[in-house]
């Protein structure tokens, strides 16, 4: 086993890349897709639940697990899960906490170019023409509704974007934890938030623009998204429970190996209870407040309703909002700070899907940094391409990031608080996030850990196996 020296420099910065990891395109875009597909005050009441009795619980679980494995000298899900489980068959236990963050990196960093390429392509003003086209705009950009993508690599083509997203990514990695990763989030963090505040300030304040169109103004928008429409009905949809789970657990980063990786680089005496909570709370703040008050109101004002039912979240981000942004003044100052947002958004997330893949090619396959980079190199980049090349059409990418975005994650999420509560046992597991903690989990969380969290997650797998057999 090779081991690193690394750690965290300082622990405004580990909480700033776990907030990092938690805060992307899954509270931008992904968040108020869902909200609006599913209903807002709905969605709310399951995502509430879920925020409680799963991700804070299943965080702690992970920052816990993750630090106490680095004691032991581990970084990579498996070799933590070795280091806890005791037993020869423990390492496959944390395979998923590998595969998980690898596959979904593949598809995420290819969103990430697109998020860099349509920032530029504001930038540079060729978003706001008069008279675009932006879902044929779209599609050339992606290759998508082509036959297979074809490669082009200019300004208006993904594949320069996917190049330069892919080299500053390694490049960060690289650096390692604290100069890399730390490095990343403690400047990216903050100018997100400035960012994200000018964005709601102005959608704020857009009022009525069309007024033969009285009823699309700002707060029909924020109405659309929020208001309880046929609550008792909407929660008796099995399919809201899942997404709503699946949202936290997507939004949190929590059961993907990212967490546990990250806390790995802790101390002994470094505190995971306080940090975890400041880490869901941050991303708590981006996603309900920011990311909940901006794309969905905007989109509503401009384009009302029908511009946004159907639209699915990739479908939001790219063919609406681009619109939207025409039609507002100063649009294409705005459409520019908000791909941006989106870009340093993805990219503090994507570094942390990368993390857990170097440490398990360095302790799995005793690589060392380099070599660990460029096997992950190679492998990520065949799993683009052939993201690339299959997603012709927006669902399908839908489809990859529901199988392994939602489902995959559940599962992952299971076999944690199932190890946190039952094997290390729920009395060690807590006495051990307490270890230098600056905050006691409070009591009643024991039970929650140790068998609602569980039990809430098997009602959530047999209400969809049952919705989908
Ligand atoms: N939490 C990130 C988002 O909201 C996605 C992510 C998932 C990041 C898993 C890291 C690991 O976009």
């Amino acid at each position: 086993m090779v081991k690193t020296q690394e750690a965290w420099s300082s622990r405004l910065g580990v909480i700033l890349a776990v907030a990092g990891s938690a805060v992307g395109l899954g509270n931008f875009l992904r968040f108020p897709g869902l909200a609006a597909q599913y209903g807002g005050a709905s969605f709310m009441i399951a995502y509430f639940i879920s925020l409680v009795l799963l991700g804070i619980p299943i965080g702690w679980a992970e920052w816990t697990m993750g630090r106490k494995g680095g004691i032991a000298g581990y970084h990579s899900s498996p070799g933590i899960f070795h280091a806890i489980v005791k037993h020869p068959c423990g390492k496959y236990l944390g395979l998923l906490g590998f595969i998980i963050p690898v596959m979904v990196y593949m598809y995420y960093v290819y969103i990430e170019a697109w998020c860099l390429g349509y920032a530029l392509n504001a930038a540079t003003g060729v978003l706001s023409q008069p008279g675009m086209n932006y879902s044929s705009f779209f599609a050339t950009f992606t290759g998508a509704g082509q036959d297979g993508a074809s490669i082009h690599f200019g300004l208006h083509d993904v594949g320069i974007f996917v190049v330069i997203v892919y080299a500053l990514n390694f490049f960060f990695i690289y650096r390692g934890i604290s100069k890399g990763v730390e490095f990343v989030c403690k400047w990216g963090m903050p100018v997100l938030i400035v960012i994200a505040l000018i964005i709601l300030a102005r959608v704020l304040t857009l009022g009525t623009p069309d007024p033969a169109k009285p009823d699309q103004n700002v707060l029909n928008g924020l109405g659309f998204m929020w208001n309880p429409k046929e609550i008792v009905s909407g929660l008796k949809n099995p399919q809201l429970w899942l997404a709503a789970a699946g949202q936290i657990f997507f939004s949190l980063s929590v059961g993907f190996g990212a967490i546990i990786t990250y806390a790995s680089y802790l101390k002994k005496k470094d505190d995971v209870v306080l940090s975890g909570l400041t880490a869901a709370s941050a991303n708590e703040f981006c996603e309900v407040a920011l990311g909940g008050l901006i794309t969905v109101p905007a989109a509503f004002v401009f384009l009302g309703a029908a511009g946004i039912v159907g639209m699915g979240t990739f479908g939001l981000g790219f063919n609406v909002l681009p619109h939207v942004f025409a039609q507002m003044a100063f649009g294409q100052f705005f459409a520019t700070i908000f791909y941006l947002l989106l870009f340093l958004a993805a990219i503090t997330s994507s570094l942390s899907m990368l993390q857990p893949g170097i440490a398990f090619f360095e302790e799995g396959l005793g690589l060392g940094r380099k070599s660990a980079m460029g096997v992950l190199g190679l492998l990520t980049a065949l799993g683009t391409a052939l993201v690339w090349w299959f997603s012709k059409d927006l669902k399908a990418l839908d489809t990859i990031d529901f199988w392994i975005g939602t489902v995959g994650i559940f599962i992952c999420g299971t076999i944690l608080i199932i190890v946190f509560g039952w094997v290390i046992g729920i009395d060690e597991g807590v006495a051990e996030a307490h270890q230098g903690a600056e905050m006691r989990i409070p009591a009643f969380y024991k039970p929650v850990m140790k068998y609602i969290t569980p039990l809430y997650l098997l009602a959530i797998f047999v209400m969809f196996i049952l919705a989908n057999v």
